[in-house]
């Protein structure tokens, strides 16, 4: 039966939350109690800003200008000061443009190992990537889009469709980064759910969308924003991350970098955030509106026309009043806070993003006519990698694999001692026609799919095809392997398929960002390059087969998954560098899979949340998410849909058993959240430099450069204008009070252990999952993610406890009503298992 109330409470609460209420002023950073290491960072912070002039403190604030470094995103500097120009770089799975370094699996594939541990080794291998080039701030975990269309083309880049996933993963993202002293960027904050319209400018003229007037909004009710979008924002908050990048859509009616509902309100007030917000590249889209309503750094510096909303602007509207001084105190401390925080060193780029030679223009954004400059050396061509960051990336890569189907123990190979012989197939086995490095950006897919495309992309250096991989691993065991990518032309592939003891069919599905293309998002959900023709027609020609996936996201597997001669299917996210050796080991059997599907497999595309792909008669693109936190398993859960394959589930080589369900629930639970402590004093030393004109003056005899943002003044500033925003309208929030909100939200509230077995024969890591089901006074999906853990059980027989701490958080809906979070009193399930629908243990217990 449909739940017809939650319906009518998302529309309800639709109505009103389709509009950004004010919230202002803008939060100061320092107000909440804060761990001792953060609390200096601060005070120094605080001491280095209050020795800053106004040209010194715009220059932190803003990018330089797109290319005017040799980063993605570069900070102007203050030498008097010692603070350099920092580099920001993508992100989130290696870093971009640069060669020798490790690609690493996407976050999709992370998501699907279920493992904190390897989430948080990856990201410290990253930091100490980032930190060999010389960067400071890499821009990434991704945590938005989270998933809510299967066909969204950067899903891949963040962790999963569930929330609780996402955000304990991308928790553990940044404290591994930041451990290595370089900064974490969590983005896209929030509702970043499709590539469609996602910028004016980009899909009005570039994609020609010529009735296009805004881009897309992502219209958000109350509970949906915090029970789903915003959760593993708070995740990230907590976990102390330097920073936020705002997205390009709009929220509830209001660009998200000017957005004061969001950015001071939900982020800085209510969640305690205490870094700085970062614009995506271009998304920022007013200049005052923007400072007062949180942002605190401009990237790339300019707008995509050239226009400066921030740099020479800002610094004038410091002095003429527009933006008050302490608003931009504010920026440069949030900035500086969570950098010292790291102990960021004095490391510089020892690459460029903007070519691959040795040598190269140090601004490659500035024209030649205007410019002359000579070509220095650039890129030093360090090498980044480890033997620590290759293992990980491998060993993440392997944990990533999930294994769908295994009809007559087929897998693994090193189980039928018989086999001698094995073809491969399909496009994606193979390195494409143009090299592993196939486009700028990978924005191609004419072979094996090492990541996706877009500013999330990364350059393998050295990597080995599947099919090599696999040919390898085959010779140790005297398997000889032939194959052939051939995929349309399928008379040609029958002989091949039926000559060997078994095929393996490699085919994947790809998507991006729409960066300077339209096809961000995906089409449709299908194989690409006539990928389930292929598997038909191999499948026709033999009895063994082994499909061998490789996604950004879900894919119908209708036209063949049931065909009786596909024996075996695995699937993985895009694996980076070690993906196709990952696959070999588990087909081999050297390592038994133990991934789980980080999203549904739907049977029908129906079942999934369509993309908005039109403009309406207003040139305004609205998309309504008006399923409410029903996305993903919640959905399928909550409509009785039977999937192909739920979230949460994949298959071992091995057996296990789980028992000895233990719940401890403390005796009395709070309904609400107890009031936060009043803020603290922000306590900041007195500015030595007041604004003044004469600072703010372009240095006499200085030489400019073209294109380069400089943050001073010419000509005289007089008072404009005032620009008003109601600075009455801040609200506290009982939810807010300490880092990541309110302190009680992440008290324990209930410990559960239960015992799992391996029943043999192979060993291996396993992953399980608890699910918790609500009382329905305020209606939830049926069941939700409450907690998963993943162990390695190597020797059959093997048992181990696995343990989990349900947090206050974690029992509690948002409230609209109250504006906050409470726990409702009733009865609550909790279901222990294999996947989301595959419950091993449960247990109930009543909040009285
Ligand atoms: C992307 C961001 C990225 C930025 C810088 C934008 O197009 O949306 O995720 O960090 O570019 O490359």
């Amino acid at each position: 039966m449909v739940n017809l109330s939650f319906f009518l409470l998302s529309a309800l609460t639709l109505v009103h939350a389709a509009s950004s209420p004010p919230w202002y002023p803008s939060p100061e950073a320092g107000t909440v109690v804060l761990d001792l290491r953060w609390k200096q960072a601060l005070q120094k912070a605080q001491q280095v800003v209050a020795n800053m002039t106004l040209p010194e403190k715009v220059n932190v604030t803003t990018g330089v200008g797109l290319e005017m470094g040799l980063c993605v995103g570069n900070t102007g500097a203050v030498d008097r000061l010692g603070i350099k120009s920092f580099c920001l770089q993508d992100g989130p799975l290696g870093i971009r443009h640069a060669d020798k370094v490790t690609v690493f699996p996407a976050g999709i594939a992370m998501a699907s190992t279920f493992s904190r541990d390897l989430v948080y080794r990856r990201g410290a291998a990253m930091g100490r990537e980032n930190k060999r080039k010389g960067v400071d701030i890499h821009l990434g975990p991704v945590v938005g889009p989270l998933g809510r269309h299967a066909q969204a083309g950067r899903n891949w880049e963040g962790f999963s469709a569930d929330c609780y996933l996402a955000g304990k993963l991308g928790a553990q993202s940044i404290m591994g980064t930041q451990s290595e002293n370089v900064l974490a960027v969590v983005k896209h904050l929030v509702g970043n759910e499709q590539e469609h319209f996602r910028q004016f400018l980009e899909w009005k003229f570039i994609f020609n969308y010529t009735t296009l007037q805004a881009q897309v909004s992502s219209n958000i009710d109350d509970r949906t924003m915090n029970e789903a979008y915003l959760w593993p924002f708070a995740d990230a908050v907590r976990a102390n991350v330097g920073s936020v990048m705002c997205s390009y859509q709009q929220v509830n009616g209001t660009g998200s970098c000017e957005n004061s509902a969001l950015l001071n309100g939900k982020l800085k007030h209510e969640m305690g955030f205490q870094g700085f917000v970062m614009s995506d590249w271009y998304a920022q889209q007013s200049g005052a509106l923007s400072a007062l309503s949180g942002l605190d750094m401009s990237m790339p510096g300019q707008d995509v026309l050239g226009a400066l909303f921030w740099g020479p602007t800002l610094t004038t509207m410091v002095l003429n009043g527009t933006v008050d001084e302490a608003r931009l105190d504010d920026m440069v401390t949030r900035i500086l806070t969570p950098l010292f925080y790291v102990k960021i060193d004095g490391r510089k780029p020892n690459f460029s993003s903007f070519t691959p030679n040795s040598e190269g223009p140090l601004y490659a954004g500035v024209p030649k006519i205007q410019f002359n400059q000579t070509n220095t050396t650039v890129n030093y061509h360090v090498d980044a990698r480890d033997v620590s960051s290759q293992d990980i990336a491998l060993e993440s890569a392997q944990a990533a694999v999930i294994l769908l189907k295994n009809d007559y123990g087929l897998l693994p190979i090193l189980d039928l001692p018989s086999v001698s012989s094995i073809n491969v197939f399909g496009i994606a086995s193979q390195i494409g026609p143009n090299g592993p490095v196939c486009a700028e950006d990978m924005t191609c897919s004419d072979g094996a799919l090492i990541t996706g495309w877009g500013s999330g992309s990364v350059y393998p250096t050295e990597y080995q095809s599947p099919y090599e991989a696999l040919r390898e691993r085959a010779m140790e065991n005297e398997v000889y392997v032939s194959g052939t990518t051939v995929s349309w032309n399928l008379d040609a592939v029958k002989g091949l398929a039926a000559e060997a003891d078994i095929n393996v069919i490699y085919v994947l599905a790809d998507s991006g960002e729409g960066l300077g293309q339209e096809d961000g998002d995906r089409r449709n959900v299908s194989l690409w390059h006539n990928g389930d023709e292929l598997i038909k027609t191999v499948a026709s020609m033999n009895r063994n087969n082994i499909v061998v996936v490789t996604t950004v996201g879900p894919i119908d597997m209708e036209p063949w998954i049931d065909h009786v001669n596909v024996s075996a299917v695995v699937l993985t996210g895009p694996a980076g560098d070690f993906g196709g050796k990952a696959i070999a080991s588990v087909i081999f059997g050297d390592y038994s899979p133990s991934g789980k599907l980080p999203f549904t497999i739907a049977k029908n595309i129906t079942d999934y949340i369509p993309i908005v792909l039109d403009v309406p008669k207003d040139g305004k693109p609205q998309s309504n998410f008006s399923e409410g936190t029903l996305i993903d398993y919640k959905r399928f859960d909550h409509f009785n849909t039977t999937p192909r394959y739920e979230f949460g589930y994949g298959l071992s080589y091995s057996n296990f058993s789980f028992a000895d369900l233990d719940l401890q629930v403390e005796e009395s639970i709070s309904e609400f959240l107890p009031s936060p402590a009043l803020p603290l004093n922000a306590s900041k030393p007195d500015n030595l430099h007041p604004p003044s004109i004469s600072d703010a003056r372009i240095p006499p005899g200085f030489k400019r450069i073209p294109s380069f943002v400089y943050p001073w003044v010419e000509g005289n500033v007089t008072r404009g204008p005032p620009f008003t925003v109601d600075t009455n309208s801040s609200r506290v929030s009982t939810a807010s009070g300490g880092v990541g909100g309110n302190p009680m939200l992440w008290s324990n509230v209930a410990t559960l252990t239960h015992s799992v077995n391996n029943q043999g024969p192979h060993g291996s890591s396993v992953v399980a999952q608890m699910y918790i089901s609500f009382p329905q006074d305020f209606p939830t999906a049926p069941r939700q993610l409450r907690g998963f853990d993943r162990t390695p059980l190597m020797l059959v027989g093997e048992t181990r406890q696995l343990h989990y701490n349900i947090n206050w958080r974690d029992l509690a809906v948002w409230d609209p009503e109250i504006q906050s979070w409470r726990v409702q009193r009733g009865e609550y399930t909790v279901y222990v298992g294999r996947s989301s629908r595959d419950v091993l243990l449960t247990q109930t217990f009543v909040v009285k």
